[in-house]
């Protein structure tokens, strides 16, 4: 058994992801409205404080912020080709939103605040509705304050399952996050601080998978489990192997950010805090053997969670991972493509936040300005002071045109770089060999140079920024315009 239940909807199901019970409910008694044709499932998102026990007693249960009763929840499951419309609720006594992170979809449903949107106040509801056109592993979480409701576990899962393609025996989430807690009484210590935010970022002091530490994981004997692998802590880079295959192999990844790429060994792919990779790997024989997923990043490799077989061995079948069915991204024409450079670097001066801003930029507050600035985008940090209004984007775009972006890291940090409403295609590095793929996030190294490329067909102002948490909220964020 999962280790959540999955939240498999069908036809017209109108869900409320409150509790796993109605979620459970949900799955077994999914109410399908005939009157509608449409492909339509509805989704509401209590986003509240909850308390979940993340330490063993006698540590309290932690007061965290979630979507659902229990982080990482929900997990909601579309079919390539359904519509969402998920509604926020807000209760929390702060304004929020949510974004649908690596969802190439309208303008308007990405939930930036004060770009894309109002942001949603305290009390209030907003309804989001697009179509996903792409399968694959997505995720969604606020945008501002990002640092303490991420950090107390607001985020969700979001898949698409493609259409045909290869079968699994268990489909898994796989949801990696620290905690930043105090061993002994389970509080949340600090979210953030100087040093952290302008070096690698504040690490949390507790491991978990899907908010337990070290956690079981059944999956049925000798079968083909694909995990969907997330790095959703806001500062860690983790680097995780499947150990101890019966072919030895490990696990295969087959899709990168929810896009398929050819089957590759996982084996040496960092993930950094926004990635995701889908794996397959294939489970003992023998009920009651276990695997390790481990994260080899740091020095000392660390367990992260172990998957046991359970349950008559499913029947013997070669162990050969295929590809996922190919996704429809807009093709960039490198020929005609504009390069655009985008430098990220550290603030040329530490600036401290000017509430001036909070006259000028009404939907704005601190909570979605920085406290202080870090960092920069071609030297200009987030947000940038003494404008009239949001300031200016980076670049502004023809839409239908191709585009290079040449993405430089002038920095001795790492920084994962996300861009909102689009997956690019990472084409070169001059650091090290790129195995071409699409994304919306790529990690760069220190001082790297690596190239991305999109085809601008979506029109709208769209989000560029670093994803850990802190460099995102001291400056390292801006936004491209595409008209
Ligand atoms: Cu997960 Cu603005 O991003
Ligand atoms: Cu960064």
């Amino acid at each position: 058994m999962p280790v959540f239940p999955a939240l498999r909807l069908s036809r017209r199901t109108l869900l409320r992801a409150g509790g796993t019970a109605l979620a459970a409910s949900a799955v077994a008694g999914g109410r399908s409205l005939a009157a509608s044709g449409a492909d339509l499932v509805e989704v509401e998102l209590l986003a509240k404080p909850r308390l979940q026990r993340i330490l063993p007693e006698p540590a309290a249960p932690s007061p965290l912020i979630t979507y659902a009763e229990r982080f990482p929840g929900p997990v909601i499951r579309l079919r390539k080709g359904q519509r969402l419309r998920a509604t926020l609720v807000n209760g929390l006594d702060e304004h929020t939103s949510i974004h649908w992170h690596g969802i190439r979809l309208p303008n308007a449903e990405d939930g930036v605040p004060f770009l894309t949107q109002a942001a949603t106040r305290p009390g209030e509801r907003h309804t989001y509705e697009f179509t996903p056109p792409d399968s694959g592993s997505f995720f969604f979480h606020p945008h501002c304050n990002t640092v303490e409701l991420l950090g107390r576990g607001l985020a969700g899962a979001l898949i698409v399952e493609e259409e045909g393609g290869p079968k699994f025996d268990a489909d898994l989430v796989c949801m990696v996050k620290d905690w930043i807690l105090d061993k002994a009484t389970g509080a949340f210590g600090d979210f953030t601080s100087d040093r952290g935010a302008s070096r690698a970022g504040t690490f949390g002091t507790v491991s978990t998978v899907n908010g337990r530490i070290d956690p079981v994981i059944d999956v049925p004997a000798n079968g083909d489990v694909r995990a969907r692998l997330y790095n959703v802590d806001s500062s860690r880079v983790i680097d995780l192997r499947v150990e101890g295959t019966e072919n030895g192999g490990g696990a295969w990844i087959i899709a990168v950010d929810g896009n398929p790429l050819p089957p590759r060994p996982l084996d040496g792919w960092p993930m950094a805090p926004a990635m995701r990779l889908d794996v397959v790997f294939r489970a003992p024989k023998e009920a009651g053997k276990t695997l390790r997923l481990t994260n080899v990043y740091s020095a000392e490799p660390k367990p992260l969670a172990t998957f046991r077989a359970t349950g008559p061995a499913l029947p013997n079948k070669r162990f050969a991972p295929r590809a996922l069915p190919p996704a429809a991204i807009p093709e960039p024409d490198l020929k005609t493509a504009q390069v655009v450079p985008m430098a990220f670097s550290a603030a040329a001066a530490p600036q401290s936040f000017d509430s001036a801003l909070l006259t000028t930029l009404p939907e704005a507050d601190s909570r979605c300005l920085a406290a202080k600035t870090f960092w920069a985008i071609n030297q200009q940090s987030w947000p940038e002071g003494g404008h009239e209004r949001l300031p200016p984007p980076i670049v502004t775009l023809d839409k239908g045109r191709s585009y290079i972006f040449e993405l430089a890291n002038l920095t001795p940090h790492l920084h994962p770089i996300h861009i909102h409403g689009y997956t690019f295609k990472v084409l070169s590095s001059d650091g090290r060999p790129v195995v071409p793929h699409h994304a919306d996030t790529v990690l760069l190294e220190p001082k790297e140079r690596l190239r991305v490329a999109i085809k601008a067909d979506n029109p709208g102002d769209w989000m560029v920024h670093c994803h850990i948490i802190e460099h995102q909220d001291t400056g390292m964020m801006g936004y491209i315009r595409v008209a």
